[in-house]
């Protein structure tokens, strides 16, 4: 059967035509729809750079209520290292697939000035029932570092690959416990000289003011014990917080700069020193009773407390993968399907912003807020297909 062909049945005036192509306006700017990482061939930061990633992960510890539980601490330091994993979480594929819980110890004299033992274990890492009032999650991951009899325990977690090169880095932590600690977040690659180390970190010290925050591009001093001032950015945290209450904290790797927010809130950058080549995540909490961290006192403790960490990167391992995905274009940013990890309605869900590979195209600005892609001509034959007129 012949579709009803359309009549023109009402005589359209100049001004009606105008009153309707701004009201097809706003449809066309509409919300970014939320979608799957699967059909991301890239992520862009709303930070007003054009930089985009080829990869995203989200780690969510906020609902896991069948793993939670705080493990005795492990005052043996024989059987720190090899502690079994506290949970079942730990085991699985979503943790392992990316992460491995640190056991290594500082008997390398890494930090000349370590007047304590420290040794990581497995077991200072676990998921916890979240038991402030109102609580913000039924849990969180803890990492946890107690001082002992004869030794400082402490807990880190690495990413497996080590092949993060340019990557925003995000988790809603806090920090809580004793003086004489450091908390951490970090890009790393290590090296065999100081100097050549590459590090970018975000850094609390539990022995300062609980609204200061150190962020360094790596090494920040010298052989011979020099500060070195440029690679360092001494800042408090904004909205008046303490680093003792939840927040997000982010740092954004991008070739020649580092870049660090607090809940949304640009507080620093730094072009001295950025990382230059292939790093790994690391998050720790640690004490060797150096001048860094300071002394903690026998049996205090600190923890660095973790509801999810997400990270958007590119890696030089998935460089194949990734560029099957992206599906070149020029002058098209490179990316045909561009997706959004931050202007999105469900955390750690991607939005897309646009998909040229899709008919409907929708275009992002540098500043990542959408604009209209479909060309007012086409807006137009839309209007006047619509009134009949072009029947
Ligand atoms: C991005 O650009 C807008 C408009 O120029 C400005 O208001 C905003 O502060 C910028 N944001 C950042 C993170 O630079
Ligand atoms: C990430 O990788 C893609 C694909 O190789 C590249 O086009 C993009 O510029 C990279 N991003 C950064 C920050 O280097
Ligand atoms: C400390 O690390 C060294 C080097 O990896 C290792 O040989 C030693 O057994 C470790 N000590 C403990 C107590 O785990
Ligand atoms: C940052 O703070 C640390 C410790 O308080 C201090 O040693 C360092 O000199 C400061 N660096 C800068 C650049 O202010
Ligand atoms: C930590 O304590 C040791 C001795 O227990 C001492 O040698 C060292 O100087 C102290 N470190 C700091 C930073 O106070």
């Amino acid at each position: 059967m012949e579709p009803p062909k359309r009549i023109l049945s009402l005589p359209v005036s100049l001004s009606s035509l105008v009153l309707l192509l701004s009201a097809a306006a706003p449809l066309a700017a509409a919300e970014p729809t939320l979608t799957d990482d699967s059909q991301c061939g890239c992520y862009i930061n709303n930070d007003n750079s054009s930089t985009y990633f080829t990869d995203h992960r989200f780690f969510d510890f906020r609902s896991l209520s069948q793993y939670a539980g705080v493990p005795a601490v492990i005052q043996d330091l024989q059987a720190s290292p090899g502690a079994a994993p506290t949970s079942d979480y730990f085991t699985g594929t979503e943790w392992t697939s990316f992460w491995m819980l640190g056991s290594w110890n500082n008997s390398n004299g890494a930090r000349s000035d370590a007047t304590v033992t420290m040794a990581n274990s497995p077991n200072n890492i676990y998921i916890e029932a979240n038991t402030e009032a109102n609580p913000s999650s039924q849990t969180y991951l803890t990492l946890r570092t107690q001082r002992l009899n004869d030794f400082q325990t402490a807990a880190e977690i690495e990413s497996a690959s080590t092949s993060f090169k340019y990557l925003s880095l995000r988790m809603r932590a806090r920090t809580v416990g004793a003086a004489g600690a450091i908390t951490a977040m970090f890009t790393y690659r290590g090296a065999d000289a100081l100097a050549n180390i590459q590090e970018a970190d975000l850094e609390i010290r539990t022995a300062d003011p609980r609204n200061l925050l150190h962020y360094t591009n790596q090494p920040a001093y010298t052989d011979g014990g020099d500060v070195v001032p440029e690679a360092t950015h001494n800042t408090t945290m904004p909205g008046g917080l303490d680093w003792t209450a939840w927040a997000t904290h982010r740092m954004d790797w991008t070739p020649g700069l580092t870049t660090w927010w607090v809940d949304d809130e640009m507080v620093a950058q730094i072009a001295f020193q950025a990382p230059r080549d292939e790093s790994n995540i690391i998050l720790n909490a640690w004490s060797d009773g150096g001048k860094w961290t300071g002394n903690m006192t026998k049996f205090d403790a600190a923890y660095l407390q973790v509801q999810w960490l997400e990270v958007v990167y590119n890696s030089t391992e998935a460089a194949a993968a990734s560029s099957r995905k992206m599906v070149r274009r020029d002058g098209a940013g490179g990316c045909v399907a561009a997706c959004s990890v931050d202007q999105t309605p469900q955390l750690g869900k991607p939005v897309m912003l646009w998909n040229n590979g899709a008919a409907a195209g929708m275009r992002v600005n540098a500043g990542g807020r959408l604009v209209a892609w479909v060309p007012m001509g086409m807006v137009l034959a839309t209007v006047l297909l619509s009134t009949g007129l072009l029947v």
